[in-house]
């Protein structure tokens, strides 16, 4: 094989700005991949004066001739995933580069109601995820569950859908509502065949595409979604997604191996922030953290909510290096911190009258710890045009030689502002490309 294949996961709780990175190495790449989630992810991507707010089309697509792969381990949310294409387009993105694996799983329309109907159940017992609600959870449900499930290829064939759909919608009316346009297998199937109709000539077998890419000498990179802290089996569940987060999710998300990979980039704010329910053991919730998140633009990109904000977490983060086989580290958002006096680092955990360095990924054993900090001098100035490690300030550069010492991994990339360019390359891995606008 004579390709590479490069991984960009997202360390904390999301939002840690892969998509920034990713659009950093995609023009020394020839795919972006694509291998968890769906539409709960959002990538903001700033292209000179654009802003690009992506939630299913893999970064990559703003490189002319850098593929962009939807694989097999993405829900696809169809009619989300053609608004985008037509917004690329008319802002003169040439989308001809996305293709979507014939075998990953659809959101169909009952999902996203199902998904609210269940949040609302739970939220009366104070215990909702405080999911997306864009049906992720009920989509990954029914794959595992088999017989309502409707796949991207099954989009292209009328007879399979309607089958499909008609046991869907008979399991799916009881919790959604009989009356629900969105059970009623008609209009269901006649929106999803609209939907098919449009997307046909991008939808293929993606694990033979990539694995002949391989063949030829691509360099592939793996997009990942959401968040190590979030993993459906590694995170703090039940408060995850419902997809494989980690750079373990790839092999089953694309068909690629896990020793196919080379670098493992993972990425991680300066600080932490966390959307929805969940604990949050370094959480800010004062003036420091209104702080963090007026200077951060700390909203949603998928929902807008605004996200809980808190100091960073090494514990976590160690757990998360550890968990992904972390080569490289990118921090991001370092700018968002110049100001504040003194910065904090939780470093231990005191659990049940122990202290601990050891991450605890289960919910409820995780709302009981308390977080103990070090605590560092914090560094001033505008260091958005910062372009070299030594040139930042000395505090900022011992704030991140800190972090690295203790999650045991290298500083690959330093993020200072939401540009392409704004970006401090200490020990790159070697592909960026130019900016393009
Ligand atoms: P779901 O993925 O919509 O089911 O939501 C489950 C949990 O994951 C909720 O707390 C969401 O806020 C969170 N979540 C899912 N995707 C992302 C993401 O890309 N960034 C941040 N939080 C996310």
């Amino acid at each position: 094989m004579g390709g590479t294949c490069t991984a960009v996961i997202g360390l904390q709780w999301g939002d840690e700005g892969k998509g920034k990175i990713v659009d950093v190495l995609a023009g020394g790449h020839d795919a972006v991949v694509r291998f968890n989630g769906g539409a709960n992810a959002g990538h903001s991507v700033v292209v000179g004066n654009e802003r690009y707010a992506l939630h299913l089309v893999p970064s990559g697509i703003l490189f002319p001739g850098v593929k962009a792969v939807v694989g097999n381990g993405v829900v696809v949310d169809p009619e989300v995933l053609l608004e985008e294409i037509d917004g690329l387009e008319a802002r003169g993105v040439d989308t001809s580069g996305l293709i979507i694996s014939n075998r990953a799983h659809v959101v169909m329309p009952y999902h996203k109601l199902e998904d609210a109907v269940r949040e609302d159940a739970a939220g009366k017992g104070g215990a909702a995820i405080g999911t997306t609600r864009r049906g992720i959870g009920p989509a990954y449900a029914d794959k595992a569950q088999r017989l309502t499930a409707v796949r991207v290829g099954d989009l292209l064939n009328q007879e399979v859908l309607r089958r499909k759909v008609e046991i869907a919608c008979c399991s799916k009316a009881p919790i959604v509502g009989d009356s629900s346009a969105e059970v009623d297998p008609v209009k269901v199937c006649e929106r999803m065949l609209g939907c098919g109709r449009r997307l046909g000539e991008r939808v293929q077998d993606t694990t033979y595409l990539l694995h002949d890419m391989l063949a030829e000498g691509g360099r592939l990179l793996f997009e990942g979604a959401n968040a190590t802290l979030l993993d459906v089996d590694h995170g703090t569940y039940p408060f995850v997604t419902a997809s494989s987060t980690t750079v373990l999710g790839i092999g089953a998300g694309t068909g690629v191996p896990d020793r196919c990979i080379g670098a493992v980039l993972g990425v991680a704010k300066a600080y932490s922030t966390r959307v929805g329910a969940g604990p949050m053991p370094t959480e800010q919730d004062n003036e420091i953290g209104n702080w963090i998140r007026e200077r951060g633009n700390e909203y949603g990109t998928t929902t807008g909510r605004p996200r809980r904000v808190g100091w960073i977490d090494l514990v976590a983060l160690r757990y998360a290096v550890m968990i992904n086989g972390v080569t490289h580290l990118c921090v991001t958002l370092l700018d968002v911190l110049s100001g504040l006096d003194e910065l904090r680092l939780c470093t231990g955990y005191r659990y049940r009258g122990q202290v601990t360095e050891r991450f605890v990924p289960d919910a409820a054993e995780l709302s009981e710890v308390e977080p103990i900090y070090e605590t560092m001098p914090g560094f001033s100035g505008e260091i958005t045009n910062v372009r070299r490690f030594d040139e930042l300030p000395a505090q900022a550069q011992a704030y991140l030689k800190r972090i690295s010492a203790f999650v045991r991994a290298p500083i690959g990339y330093v993020s200072v502002g939401p540009e392409r360019s704004q970006i401090i390359a200490v020990e790159p891995i070697g592909v960026e490309q130019e900016p393009i606008a």
